[in-house]
C-alpha cells in the first residue's frame, strides 16, 4: 500500500519541508505528553488514539530523512503497541529536541533506542568512528538502490561500515527504492549532499504524491512513465541537477562504465563506478566532493596567516592590533571586535594572501569555486559592492558611442556606469505602479519594439547590451529566459546584464532559479543544443522571413525564436552577496557566462583596474568564499525557509482579522498587472494554489514576484512609508530598508526565524490595536482625520514622470524616433559652473519656462529616496510631469538637488559648445511633436 505524503502538495511546505517537518514533531510530541499524563492519572482519553494518528503524519516524511531514521521509528511503533505512554512520550521529546536542536548530527547518544544507551543495536557504528562526539561536518547521501526493500537496512549498514577514523566528514545513508522517491528525497532533505545511483532502479514512488507527476512534466519536462528502468541513471541524473546542481551525483552501473564516463550526457555524473567494484572507492569520493564544496581556500588561508608570529613593516597600524589592544584609548575597539580581527588584517598580497587585482593563488580559486556554484564561467570578487561591479561590467563591454538599452528605474551605478564608459543610454519605461508610487518591470514588449525601431534606423549594430533589474528592489523577476530569446531573435550577438543585487539567493531556489540570468543561460544553452530549437526557429523563418522586418507588426505579438545557430549566449549577472548571504558589507561578484569574453578579457582586466581598490577589505574576501561554501552546502534549506517564512508573515497578516483591517502585503496580482500573467496565478495563497501553481507560473508568465519582498502597505494605516519605518525602527527595533509613500518593504532572508516571524505579527497587532483604540476614543473628528489621512495616502498619490527626452543637442538624429542620449557629454558640461544656472523648484519662473521655454535641461542626476530612480539625469529636458512630480514628493532625501538653490540647469548656450563633433543651434522652445507618439514608440 503506498503511503499518502499529504504535505507535498500545498504550496508552502515545497519550501519549506524542515519547518513543517518539526512542526509535525512538536505536535507528535505535544501527544505523546498528554498521552504520558493519562497514563499518570490513569485517566485514559483517547491518548494512545491521537499519539498514532499524529505519528502517521510524520511517518511518510521520515522515509527521507536519516533521522530518526528506520530503527528509532520501529523502537518508536513497538513502544506504543505495548502501550508504554511514558516510554512513548520520553523518547519523541528526546527525538523532537534533537531534530530542533540538530544534535543528532553530531551526538551519537542520540541515536540509541534507550536513554542509557544500552540497548545500542550492533548493526551500526555511532556517528563517530572513536566512539566519542565529534563536531565533524554532519551530512545525508541519498542512495537510490533496485534492491528489494527487505535489504535496504543490510546496505545501510554495509555503508555505515566505511567510515574511517580519517575521515573528514561523515555521513548518513538515506536509502530510497525508486526514480520518484529518488526525486521526491531531492526536494525534501536539504541535508543530502550527494546523491548515489545503482542503474536500473524502478520509476514508480511507493508514495501517493498527486503532483509529483505534474510537477516533474511541468518543470522537468519528465514524463516518468515512458522512462525504461534499465537505463534511467543519467535521467535521474539529469532531473536532480535540474533541482539541485550543488549535489555531487555517482552512478554504479554494470554497463560499459568507460563508455558512460565518455558520454556528454553523463557530463554532471561526478563519477561513474562500475558496480561490483569495492564501495569504499564511492565512500572516499562522497566524502571528497563535499570536502571540496566546504574548502574556502582564502578563508583558510587567512586563518593560518592569522596564527603566524608575523611583524608588519607595512602600512596598516591595524594589523595585528598592538596598536590597539595596548591603547589606553581605544582598547575597547579590539575588545569588541576580538583579536582574530586584526591577526587577519594584512595589505599583504605575498604570504598565501593573494592579490584581488592579479589573483593567481587562493583568491583565484576562490572565485572559480564562487563561479561553480552560481553556474558561471568566471567570477571576479568586488569589495565595493554591486554599485562598483555594474561600473566595471560598462567599462569592460561598452566604449564611448555603443547604445545600451536600460530601465530608466535601474540602479544608479549603471547610469553613472554609462557616463563612465560613455555608452548612450536608450531608456525604457517599467510598467508604473502609480498608486504605490513605484515601478513594476520592463514589459518585454517595450524591449523589442526599441530594438526593432534601431533596426529601423540601421542603427541595431550599436546597440551593445540590455541592462535590466532582476528582481527588481519591490521583488519582481523576469522572464530572463524568455527575454533572452526574444531579443537574440532580433540581434544575435547582444549582452545582457542581469542586476542581480537582491537576488544572489535565488541559485538556491529551484522554483527560484530559472529566472535568474545565469539559470536561464544555462537554458538556452541546452536548448540551443536540442533539434527542436532549429525546427523552431525554421518554422518562425518560413512565417516571418529569416531577417526579421522591424516594421512587421507580428513580431511584436508573438514569441520569437533565435537562430540557434547564430545566437550567442552572453551573460553577465551582479550579485550583492552581502544582500542576500552571510557576507560582509559591500561583498559583491560579477559573474560571467559570455561564450565571446575573450573579446573583453583585457578590458575587462582594466576595469578591474579602473574600480578595484588596491586595498580590498581581506575580511569581505573571506566572507565571499565562506558564503559561497554556505550557500552550497545549506542554502538550498536556508533559502526554502526564507520563503517560508515570507508566506507565513503573508498569511498571518491577511488572516488576522484586526491586522488585516489596516494592512496588507501587496499579492502577486497586486503587484504584476493581469496581462504579464499568462498562466492565471494570482498568488501563492490564493485558496486552492498549489506549489505545481506556482511552478506553472514561474514557467509561464512574464512577471513573477519573489514571495520574500513583500510590500506591506501601511498607509490604510495612517502611515506614510517613511514615518511607519521610523516608527518601527524607534519603538519596535524593527529594521527595514525601502520605503514608498503608503507602503514599507519588508524582506526575508536566511536569517530570519521563526521568533521575527511572530515579533513582527504582536508589533503589527499592537499597531492596529492602538489605531482602533485611538478612533474609539477620539470619536467621530478622530475617524474623520484618519479617513482623510489614508485617502490622501492612498488616492491623492503623483503621477510617476516619464523619461521625457535628452535635448536634441545630446543626441546625434534629433529626428530619430529612439530616444538614445549622449549623457556623458551633459555630464561635465554641468562642471563648467559658469554654463550652469540654476532655478528654485517652485518658483514661477519653471512655470513660465515650462510654458514658452527655453527648454530646461537637467546638469545633473536627480535621485529621491524614496523611490530611488533618477527622476532626471543630465542632458535630459526637464518636462511638466517631472516638476510636477517633484513638487508633490514629500521625502527629505533628494540627492542631486540642492533645495536653497534650486534645479542645476545647463544654459542652452553651453550645449551647442560642449558638443563634440558637430555642432547645432539648440532649440529655445519646448519641441513640438517630439514627445508622446515618438517617445512611446521606444519607450
Ligand atoms: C538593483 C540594485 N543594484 C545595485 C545596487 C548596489 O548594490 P551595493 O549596495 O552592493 O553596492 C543596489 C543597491 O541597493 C540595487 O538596488
Amino acid at each position: 500500500m503506498k503511503n499518502t505524503i499529504s504535505s507535498v502538495p500545498h504550496l508552502d511546505n515545497f519550501f519549506a519541508t524542515s519547518a513543517a517537518r518539526l512542526d509535525r514533531w512538536r505536535e507528535l510530541n505535544a501527544k505523546a505528553q498528554v498521552w504520558a499524563a493519562e497514563a499518570r492519572s490513569g485517566n485514559s482519553r483517547g491518548g494512545r488514539a491521537a499519539v498514532e494518528a499524529a505519528l502517521s503524519e510524520v511517518r511518510a516524511l521520515e522515509n527521507f530523512f536519516a533521522y530518526p531514521g528506520h530503527r528509532l521509528m520501529k523502537a518508536l511503533a513497538e513502544q506504543i503497541a505495548e502501550d508504554d505512554a511514558m516510554g512513548v512520550a520520553r523518547l519523541v521529546l528526546r527525538l523532537s529536541g534533537a531534530l530542533l536542536s540538530g544534535s543528532y548530527r553530531y551526538n551519537s547518544g542520540e541515536w540509541e533506542t534507550s536513554d542509557d544507551g544500552s540497548a545500542t543495536v550492533p548493526d551500526r557504528l555511532p556517528l563517530s568512528p572513536e566512539g566519542g562526539e565529534s563536531r565533524r561536518p554532519y551530512f545525508e547521501t541519498l542512495f537510490v538502490s533496485p534492491a528489494p526493500a527487505a535489504n535496504l537496512l543490510q546496505i545501510a549498514h554495509e555503508i555505515r561500515r566505511l567510515r574511517r577514523v580519517e575521515d573528514a566528514m561523515i555521513y548518513e545513508p538515506v536509502l530510497v527504492g525508486s526514480f520518484e522517491d529518488a526525486i521526491l528525497g531531492t526536494v525534501l532533505n536539504g541535508k543530502i549532499e550527494a546523491v548515489v545511483i545503482y542503474d536500473g532502479i524502478p520509476i514508480p514512488s511507493q508514495h501517493e504524491v498527486p503532483l509529483l507527476h505534474d510537477f516533474l512534466t511541468t518543470y522537468q519536462q519528465l514524463d516518468t512513465t515512458t522512462l525504461v528502468p534499465r537505463e534511467v541513471g543519467i535521467t535521474l541524473a539529469r532531473a536532480i541537477k535540474r533541482i539541485r546542481p550543488e549535489l555531487d551525483i555517482y552512478l554504479l552501473t554494470d554497463r560499459r562504465v568507460e563508455q558512460l564516463a565518455g558520454d556528454p550526457a553523463a557530463a554532471m555524473i561526478r563519477r561513474v563506478f562500475y558496480e561490483v567494484e569495492e564501495l569504499m572507492e564511492v565512500h572516499l569520493n562522497i566524502i571528497e566532493g563535499v570536502a571540496d564544496r566546504f574548502a574556502t581556500p582564502f578563508f583558510d588561508n587567512l586563518k593560518k596567516y592569522a596564527s603566524r608570529p608575523i611583524s608588519t613593516f607595512h602600512a596598516l597600524p591595524i594589523a595585528r592590533g598592538k596598536s590597539i589592544i595596548k591603547s589606553n584609548w581605544i582598547h575597547d575597539m579590539g575588545e569588541f571586535y576580538g583579536q582574530n580581527l586584526f591577526l587577519a588584517e594584512t595589505s599583504a598580497t605575498t604570504g598565501g594572501i593573494d592579490s584581488m587585482l592579479e589573483p593567481t593563488g587562493n583568491i583565484k580559486i576562490a572565485q572559480e569555486k564562487f563561479a561553480r556554484a552560481v553556474g558561471a564561467d568566471h567570477v571576479f570578487f568586488v569589495t565595493n559592492g554591486t554599485s562598483t561591479s555594474n561600473k566595471m561590467v560598462y567599462q569592460a563591454v561598452t566604449k564611448p558611442g555603443d547604445i545600451v538599452i536600460a530601465d530608466r528605474n535601474c540602479h544608479k551605478s549603471h547610469h553613472y556606469g554609462m557616463v563612465l564608459s560613455g555608452a548612450q543610454p536608450l531608456y525604457v519605461e517599467a510598467y508604473p505602479m502609480t498608486e504605490y508610487s513605484m515601478y513594476g518591470a520592463v514589459p518585454l514588449r517595450t524591449i523589442k519594439q526599441a530594438m526593432l525601431n534601431l533596426k529601423a534606423e540601421g542603427r541595431l549594430d550599436r546597440l551593445k547590451m540590455v541592462t535590466l533589474t532582476n528582481c527588481t528592489f519591490d521583488g519582481h523577476i523576469y522572464n530572463t529566459r524568455r527575454v533572452m530569446e526574444e531579443c537574440l531573435a532580433i540581434k544575435p550577438d547582444l549582452l545582457f546584464l542581469w542586476d542581480e543585487a537582491w537576488f544572489g539567493f535565488a541559485r538556491w531556489s529551484p522554483f527560484l532559479r530559472p529566472r535568474t540570468g545565469l539559470g536561464a543561460a544555462a537554458a538556452l544553452e541546452e536548448w540551443r543544443a536540442s533539434p527542436e530549437a532549429l525546427k523552431a526557429w525554421q518554422a518562425q523563418a518560413a512565417e516571418l522571413g529569416e531577417d526579421l522586418d522591424p516594421n512587421d507588426p507580428r513580431l511584436l505579438k508573438r514569441r520569437l525564436v533565435p537562430d540557434p545557430r547564430k545566437m550567442r549566449i552572453r551573460v553577465y549577472e551582479t550579485d550583492s552577496v552581502h544582500k542576500s548571504m552571510s557576507c560582509l558589507r559591500q561583498g559583491s561578484i560579477v559573474a560571467v557566462r559570455d561564450e565571446d569574453y575573450s573579446k573583453h578579457v583585457s578590458a575587462f582586466h582594466e576595469a578591474v583596474f579602473i574600480h578595484a581598490s588596491t586595498s580590498p577589505n581581506a575580511q569581505i574576501i573571506a566572507s565571499m568564499d565562506v558564503a559561497r561554501r554556505q550557500m552550497e552546502l545549506e542554502g538550498y534549506e536556508l533559502v526554502m525557509r526564507a520563503i517560508e517564512i515570507a508566506l507565513t508573515i503573508r498569511r498571518e497578516v491577511a488572516a488576522h482579522p484586526i491586522i488585516s483591517k489596516y494592512f496588507d502585503v501587496l499579492g502577486a496580482d497586486d503587484m504584476v498587472p493581469a496581462g504579464f500573467r499568462a498562466s492565471g496565478f494570482k498568488d501563492f495563497l490564493t485558496p486552492g494554489s498549489t506549489w505545481l501553481t506556482a511552478v506553472k507560473a514561474m514557467h509561464e508568465d512574464e512577471f513573477m514576484l519573489d514571495p520574500t519582498r513583500m510590500t506591506l502597505v501601511c498607509g490604510t494605516a495612517g502611515y506614510d512609508g517613511t514615518a511607519f519605518k521610523n516608527l518601527l525602527a524607534a519603538d519596535y527595533n524593527i529594521q527595514l530598508n525601502k520605503t514608498s509613500r503608503n507602503s514599507v518593504l519588508l524582506q526575508s532572508n536566511i536569517n530570519n526565524t521563526r521568533s521575527d516571524v511572530a515579533l513582527l505579527i504582536k508589533v503589527l497587532l499592537e499597531i492596529a490595536m492602538q489605531i482602533e483604540a485611538r478612533l474609539a476614543e477620539g470619536g467621530d473628528a478622530e475617524r474623520a482625520a484618519f479617513a482623510a489621512r489614508v485617502k490622501s495616502l492612498m488616492t491623492d498619490v503623483p503621477d510617476l514622470p516619464n523619461f521625457s527626452r535628452f535635448h536634441d543637442g545630446y543626441r546625434e538624429d534629433p529626428g530619430s524616433i529612439t530616444l538614445e542620449g549622449d549623457m556623458r557629454t551633459a555630464f561635465f558640461a554641468a562642471y563648467e559652473e559658469d554654463d550652469c544656472e540654476y532655478l528654485p523648484l517652485m518658483s514661477s519662473k519653471v512655470d513660465e519656462r515650462l510654458k514658452k521655454g527655453p527648454e530646461m535641461v537637467s546638469a545633473n542626476f536627480v535621485i529621491p529616496y524614496p523611490p530611488g530612480f533618477p527622476i532626471m539625469v543630465p542632458g535630459q529636458v526637464i518636462d511638466a510631469s517631472t516638476i510636477g512630480f517633484m513638487r508633490k514628493l514629500d521625502v527629505k532625501e533628494i540627492h542631486g538637488y540642492n533645495a536653497t538653490r534650486g534645479l542645476k540647469l545647463i544654459k542652452l548656450s553651453a550645449i551647442v559648445k560642449t558638443q563634440p563633433g558637430t555642432k547645432r543651434t539648440p532649440s529655445t522652445a519646448p519641441a513640438k511633436g517630439k514627445t508622446a507618439g515618438k517617445k512611446t514608440k521606444s519607450s
